[in-house]
């Protein structure tokens, strides 16, 4: 059910990260805690503002990583007090210093808000109030939002009511977190195209960008929709509209523990989250899938699946090739025209939409800008629409008339992995789903399908073990400086998304190609000494796929390529072409991809760690790309 109207469309947003706390803890603790779970999400300064005990508001800020922050409180603890918000930001007005770092004060030192996206008016607000005689003492756009929050409390006295006077004035994207001397044990906070989540606990509450901010305290959470604002105190959670009027928000369970967003012991996320690719399959098939192959997913009954002529995924990124990957098995098992366009390229053009079409976004974080115009979009041309996600209480799931949960447990390194497993299956389940209610998969199929699908986390967990030798060639490609990757039919997204993770994590050229288009000019780069990556499909396949990617093997090794074939254990064909076999255990054409992405991962990750770069925050990227 789609539970927020749409909002205006912001240009931008920022990829801060947010955390409020009033109870009976040390609030210091708590935001500290809260912003180390929140670090994922990309920022170059931090800040925390507290109202004391003793009933003053004190606070400090700092450029760089929380740990500048973290050592500067140890030096000179801030008083104590178990009210505060707390912040990291991601630069867009004003350099990442001291100074423009939140909390931003206002109201002669009394009044502290933290601000996460942009508020495209603050050229023409600032100016009024410089002329009324404000001073400002940061470069941002945010302590505008500040000084009007410090006007309308003096003149309100409140609050809340300071907001609702304010977030009228503002334009663009914001969640905005105030706290203030005079109003010791509140937090009040609003949201506009940016996240804002609730943590419902005892005698005690949060408000975090996600979940993580607070999943450590509390598994019980609300979701603040669009256009809203919440007054928290230790044992109260008020929400109201923009307008004034009384929301119920819905409220649901966190399913993951805090321990899942921590490293325990491993090297970095990502080599986590790689290890829990077995389990996130897992995960997303859990409960939905019989032996027979009967796809259950309440979550879907909102859908009139009766009207479904025509199925477009939206989505970016590693989403988007999943979304792609799937494609390929849900059009077949389905029936159903099935196609993937980029969120940012759907959007701007007119597509042809109606009460027939399903648009399905998929996203990780369910906060992807580009993804939520779209699917914005999609619901004001009349498309059902379904969110495809792992995090709860996102917003694109709030937009969309479904959702399908993916269960992958946080991801939070920048590069997205376990992801991608678990988005594929979620829409190999949607297209067996369909294809049942169609009545378009027989029965032999889809028991067969359901098998090669329970079979696939352990076939995963082999793939994993693949690390150690995986680790050895990327030792030796530390300097390599292009890395080409070919795949045909199901490798051709696995192709992509591999090159994908090489850019991002090791910061080298890489690109996927269609093996099939290697003649239509992409062959003119090989050269001798050119690494290339070969998705081979099982020479099991009835398609005659295998011999096709074999030639393409040929005709590039002729051209001096050192070719890494990824094919299907004992495949003798390519053993003569390759120069390293990456062997996969024996999987139907579907399965495959999912088998060879993983040392493709693996591959990215190890290659960025031979280069002693940084693995689960790559340079100039975020977790959840919050901006348009
Ligand atoms: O949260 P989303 O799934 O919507 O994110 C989409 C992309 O931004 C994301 O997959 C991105 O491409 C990753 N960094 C790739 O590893």
């Amino acid at each position: 059910m789609r539970l927020v109207s749409e909002g205006p469309s912001p240009r931008l947003n920022a990829m801060c990260g947010i955390v409020g706390y009033v109870g009976q803890r040390s609030s210091s603790e708590v935001l500290m805690s809260g912003l180390a779970r929140l670090e994922y999400r990309g920022y170059d300064s931090a800040g925390v503002a507290i109202v004391s005990d003793s009933g003053s508001l004190v606070s400090h800020k700092r450029a760089g990583k929380l740990g500048v922050l973290a050592e500067d409180l140890a030096n000179s603890p801030l008083e104590s007090g178990s009210t505060g918000i707390a912040h990291t930001r991601w630069a867009t007005h004003g350099a990442p210093t001291d100074a423009n770092a939140h909390p931003h004060l206002a109201d002669d030192g009394k009044l502290a808000l933290i601000h996460n996206g942009i508020i495209e008016n603050f050229h023409e607000l600032k100016e009024q109030l410089v002329a009324s005689g404000e001073t400002f003492s940061s470069d941002t756009d945010s302590e505008v939002a500040a000084v009007l929050l410090g006007i309308a409390y003096r003149e309100s006295r409140d609050l809340t009511q300071a907001m609702v006077n304010v977030v009228g004035r503002l334009e663009g994207a914001f969640t905005l977190l105030i706290v203030h001397e005079d109003a010791p044990g509140v937090v009040v906070g609003a949201r506009r195209n940016s996240p804002l989540v609730i943590g419902v606990g005892e005698g005690e509450n949060f408000l975090g960008s996600d979940v993580a901010a607070f999943v450590a305290y509390t598994h019980k959470a609300l979701a603040l929709g669009q256009d809203q604002i919440v007054t928290i105190t230790k044992d109260s959670i008020d929400v109201m509209s923009f307008e004034g009027e009384v929301v119920h928000p819905p409220e649901f369970t966190i399913d993951w523990d805090a321990s899942a967003a921590d490293k325990g012991g491993w090297s970095s996320f990502m080599a986590k989250e790689i290890s829990e690719e077995p389990e996130a399959v897992a995960n997303t098939l859990r409960g939905r899938l019989s032996p027979e192959g009967e796809v259950t997913i309440p979550e879907l009954d909102s859908l009139d699946v009766s009207l479904i002529d025509r199925v477009i995924f939206i989505a970016c990124g590693t989403a988007a090739y999943a979304a792609m990957l799937g494609a390929y098995a849900m059009e077949k098992w389905s029936g159903i025209p099935v196609t993937v366009e980029l969120s940012h390229e759907f959007r701007y053009r007119d597509p042809v939409v109606g009460a027939g079409t399903l648009v399905v976004s998929v996203s990780q974080s369910g906060e992807t800008m580009d993804t939520l115009m779209a699917v914005r979009y999609a619901n004001e041309l009349g498309a059902q629409t379904l969110a495809i996600c792992n995090t709860q209480g996102a917003t694109i799931p709030r937009e969309s008339d479904a959702t399908l949960y993916t269960h992958a447990g946080p991801e939070v390194a920048v590069a997205s992995t376990k992801a991608f497993l678990s988005q594929t299956i979620a829409v190999y389940l949607l297209g067996l789903y369909l294809g049942g209610h169609r009545g378009f998969v027989s029965a032999e199929l889809a028991a067969q399908t359901a098998q090669d699908l329970h079979n696939l986390p352990g076939q995963i967990q082999e793939m994993v073990s693949t690390g150690p030798r995986i680790k050895e060639l990327a030792g030796w490609m530390a300097d390599t400086r292009s890395v080409l990757y070919l795949g045909r039919h199901v490798g051709y997204p696995v192709a992509l998304e591999g090159a994908l993770k090489l850019k991002e994590l090791a910061y080298i050229h890489a690109e996927g190609f269609a093996a099939g288009e290697l003649k239509h000019g992409p062959i003119a780069l090989i050269e001798p000494g050119q690494i290339v990556f070969v998705m081979v499909p099982s020479p099991r396949d009835p398609s005659s796929l295998h011999n096709k990617v074999v030639s393409n093997i040929q005709e590039i090794r002729a051209r001096g390529a050192r070719v890494i074939a990824i094919a299907e254990k004992g495949d003798a064909a390519v053993l003569p072409y390759a120069d390293e076999v990456i062997a996969i255990p024996p999987a139907s054409p579907f399965m495959e991809p999912l088998l060879s992405v993983v040392p493709l991962h693996i591959f990215g990750m190890e290659l960025a760690a031979a280069k002693g770069l940084d693995i689960d925050q790559p340079r100039n990227l975020a977790k959840s790309v919050t901006v348009e």
